[in-house]
């Protein structure tokens, strides 16, 4: 089938936040710093989408100058992939605005220097004292931050007339268990209001998964269908070819279910699964997303076998070149059973989603970087075409695709030409590129819009985050606890996870959709020895 045909160019309404502020990252020597957020800062400089007089001071405890932070930054925005092209006059005007503040997080010097150097900049330049701070840093140092933040005055009530807004952004992993969560919460809790607060997910700020609402709510002919009697059952994939890279030493202690389904995948289950809002903003959406997270029916540990399938990778062949086990990745344990891949089957007990079950997997070292979500509807209750056994029926697929390539795709039964009634599946395909010819913004640009704007529609509240939490946490501690059935590793790189993954669908008489990669991307080769399925 055609595509659908390009629209006219259509460019981002957005416009540049009215009021200005100071950004604030803590953990701004580290790699979330210079991989995401200073390149978003610097594609929103580029749109002209950054207020007036905005300024950056990135805090850490490598000893730097405001100069030689400058060009550290400057060389991630060159090397970014993400960033917009580099361009020299933008750079500098932004980097005039950044500054630097060596300082240990817990020790009062670097919270004086903060208050001298926003003074200055807010005097300087006649800015309002609005401050946005970003904790890029590991969960256990956050309650220290939180705290100083309190004690050394830099956190007013949200409504303070004449005085600017304080807000703070969190990154994940919010507390690594649901006893750390809360007491995380508690703790900013005693400094910041809810509503000053925006934890961050960024998938929740990709573009297509905030489509997903748009399809689902905007267009009559979806929502009737969306539902137990139609739909048979939802897969969502989150598949990286990617390993651990640097990172051994977080993985060893997060694993998939903590780095990718206490946040990613359960806000995309719940965004998928959740009821009409009232209104798009406010707490409306948060509180349709929270109803799905509370209806979901906890693992129960008896049946963990046919609920739950982990793995890890072994070594395999990228593009020619020998890439090692998880095992001998660099602060991995070489005994190690930390999991890098997760398949569970979930079901969202609700009067639309009852006995509906709902597929999620991801991974890292798959054959494909894909992130999708595939609807199968449910056949038709009567075929009356006499089929040959050439032609091949399969179920309506709804086909979202959310990364690399964004776009929809439905797939259904067709007529092939000629004399005679056969029928073969066919593809109609929506994409994001086709459509929009615009370069989508990143998540990480849509969503510091969105908290210097003070939208908090795509940020996580505390009772979503401890509804993850308190669904995960108890086969957390199994996996913890015991040693995996079949010992580890237990997928090639390069292949689609352990075969117990293909059979948690085979059970139920269904099969995984394996899209195949995009010519895009480099091809993953499999090295099957020594891989026990
Ligand atoms: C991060 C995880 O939150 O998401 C990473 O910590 C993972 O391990 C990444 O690679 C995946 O994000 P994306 O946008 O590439 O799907």
């Amino acid at each position: 089938m055609s595509s659908i045909a390009p629209e006219q160019v259509i460019t981002s309404p957005r416009l540049r936040p009215q009021e200005t502020n100071t950004f604030v990252i803590f953990g701004a020597s580290g790699d979330l710093t210079r991989r995401k957020l200073i390149p978003a800062l610097y594609n929103l400089a580029v749109a002209k989408l950054l207020p007036e007089g905005f300024h950056v001071v990135g805090i850490a405890v490598t000893p730097m100058k405001d100069e030689s932070f400058r060009e550290e930054m400057c060389q991630a925005v060159k090397e970014s992939k993400e960033a917009t092209a580099f361009n020299e006059e933008v750079w500098r005007d932004f980097a005039l605005g950044m500054h630097y503040i060596t300082a240990e997080f817990d020790a009062p010097e670097g919270y004086e220097k903060l208050h001298a150097l926003l003074s200055e900049i807010e005097t300087e330049h006649e800015n309002p004292d609005n401050r946005l701070f970003y904790l890029a840093i590991p969960p256990s140092f956050c309650g220290t931050v939180i705290s100083r933040l309190g004690q050394h005055g830099f956190v007013s009530p949200q409504a303070h007339r004449g005085k600017g807004w304080t807000r703070i952004i969190v990154e994940k992993p919010f507390g690594r268990d649901l006893a750390s969560a809360q007491k995380l919460n508690a703790e900013i809790h005693t400094v910041f209001d809810e509503e000053q607060i925006y934890r961050i997910d960024h998938y929740l700020g990709k573009e297509t998964v905030q489509n997903l609402m748009a399809f689902r709510f905007a267009n009559s002919i979806i929502e009737p269908i969306w539902n137990r009697r139609y739909v048979d059952h939802v897969q969502i994939t989150a598949a990286e070819t990617l390993g651990v890279e640097h990172r051994g030493r977080y993985y060893e202690e997060a694993g998939c279910l903590r780095d990718m389904f206490q946040n990613h995948l359960l806000q995309l289950l719940a965004i998928i699964a959740m009821d009409p809002p009232v209104r798009y903003g406010g707490s409306s959406v948060r509180d349709r997303k929270s109803d799905v997270l509370r209806a979901v029916i906890p693992i129960n540990p008896e049946n963990l076998g046919e609920m739950a399938v982990r793995g890890q990778y072994g070594a395999g062949i990228v593009d020619g070149h020998r890439l090692p086990s998880y095992r001998d990745e660099e602060g991995v344990n070489p005994k190690s059973n930390v999991e890098t891949f997760v398949a569970l089957k979930l079901f969202v007990d609700n009067w639309r989603w009852a006995e509906v079950p709902f597929y999620i997997r991801s991974g890292k070292r798959l054959h494909t970087k894909v992130t999708e979500i595939v609807i199968q509807f449910k056949r038709v209750p009567h075929m009356f075409f006499q089929l040959s056994s050439e032609d091949q029926m399969e179920p309506n697929l709804l086909i979202i695709r959310i990364a690399p390539d964004e776009g929809i795709s439905l797939k259904f039964g067709a007529k092939v030409p000629g004399p005679a009634m056969r029928l073969r599946p066919v593809q109609m395909n929506f994409s994001y590129a086709e459509t929009f010819q615009v370069q989508p913004a990143t998540a990480y640009e849509t969503l510091l819009l969105d908290a210097m704007e003070g939208d908090p529609t795509l940020f996580n509240r505390s009772d979503a985050v401890e509804h993850a939490w308190e669904l995960l946490e108890p086969l957390i501690d199994i996996w913890a606890a015991t040693k995996p059935f079949h010992p580890f590793p237990n997928y090639a790189s390069g292949s689609w996870g352990p075969t117990t993954s293909d059979l948690l669908l085979e059970r139920d008489g269904r099969a995984w959709r394996n899209p195949p990669a995009s010519p895009l991307q480099s091809r993953v080769g499999v090295e099957p020895s020594g891989i026990v399925p």
